[in-house]
């Protein structure tokens, strides 16, 4: 049976959530993910080195004793640099959100101008802490991340020596920028690999797809499937897997966020070996992020296997019941353990 063998695979974008839906979710990240970036748009907002410690304790009890890092971030604001001296050891990154752009944000930044928030990004670039954006405007939903480009160059020409992740990119245009500026990376999802607006709205409304970015045109999905699958180097993978319960998703105001954390690695494999191209998922799936935010991998090794996998209706505990994308569908790959398990 065809295998692959995933050192340290690592998520760069996860939502993890709090409370029961964070016990849900949080093992079926660390089953097969040695560590993840994670997001701090809770509510109120990460945004305190108790809040960062706190988070990530609570985190650390909902894995159980699965190998895994919770490599924590900060919701941006104006910070100081001693305060950012100060939390720097705790966190991987700084998230920031455009005031008001997705779920959770409401705090987030009004106006991102280079010059009022120069002390707080000159201070991130010294200290080395990475920024990683939501890049939207609050345009026609099909432009937003194209019309939020200038705002990317903006930045990574002010602050040339400030680490910027394009997070979740889905535009042939946030690809362009890549070999444009040295500091400007980008995550991609699993599911802006997979999907184009039709799958998410051409049909049947599909909820359990819509997000934000929402999933774009074939040209977009193809510049981003080009660059992932031959792992530019500064491309990684960051699922942005966001669970909804089940009823906020299957809802009139359907909140977005694609559950995929317990299949993304198997759909990865599929995806990958589909396209001739699996001897690049190591790099895709952690060597890139190792070398971008200076990481060293864990021992944590995945074995995946080619064998088909009927993906569950939801995943539940208690009174909480996530859906994941391709729900009661069958993939191709499985994983087939990891470390002995
Ligand atoms: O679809 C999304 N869901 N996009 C985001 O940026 C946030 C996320 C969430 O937290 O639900
Ligand atoms: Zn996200």
């Amino acid at each position: 049976m065809q295998t692959i063998t995933l050192n340290s695979p690592f998520d760069m974008h996860l939502h993890l959530r709090d409370n029961e839906m964070l016990e849900l979710v949080a093992p079926l990240s660390s089953s097969t993910f040695a560590g993840a970036i994670i997001m701090p748009n809770l509510v109120p907002p990460v945004d305190t080195k108790e809040a960062v410690l706190e988070y990530k304790d609570r985190i650390l009890r909902a894995i159980g004793n699965d190998q895994f890092s919770p490599f924590m971030t900060l919701f941006f604001k104006p910070y100081s640099k001693e305060f950012l001296e100060s939390v720097k050891d705790s966190i991987s990154a700084i998230k920031l959100y455009p005031a008001g752009i997705t779920t959770n944000s409401e705090g987030g930044v009004e106006s991102i101008d280079t010059v009022a928030l120069a002390p707080t990004l000159n201070a991130m670039s010294e200290l080395n802490i990475p920024l990683c954006i939501h890049g939207e405007t609050n345009g026609f939903v099909m432009d937003r991340e194209k019309e939020f480009m200038s705002v990317y160059e903006s930045l990574a020409i002010a602050f040339p020596k400030l680490k910027i992740i394009m997070e979740h990119i889905t535009t042939k245009d946030a690809v362009r920028m890549l070999d444009k500026y040295d500091n400007l990376y980008a995550t991609i999802t699993l599911h802006h690999l997979l999907i184009t607006l039709d799958d998410v709205a051409g049909g049947m409304l599909k909820p359990h797809l819509f997000c934000k970015p929402i999933a774009k045109r074939y040209e977009d999905r193809e510049a981003l499937q080009k660059v992932a699958l031959e792992a530019h180097p500064k491309v990684m993978f960051g699922s942005d897997s966001a669970p909804h319960p089940k009823h906020a998703k299957e809802n009139c105001g359907c909140a977005a966020g694609v559950f995929t954390s317990p299949i993304a690695l198997q759909v990865l494999a599929e995806f990958f070996d589909k396209n001739n191209k699996i001897e690049n998922l190591q790099k895709f799936i952690s060597n890139n992020a190792c070398k971008i935010y200076n990481m060293k991998p864990s021992s944590k090794i995945i074995v995946l296997e080619k064998k088909e996998f009927k993906v569950p209706s939801y995943y539940e505990k208690g009174d909480e019941k996530v859906v994941p994308i391709y729900a009661n569908e069958t993939i191709q790959w499985n994983i087939r353990n990891y470390n002995g398990k």
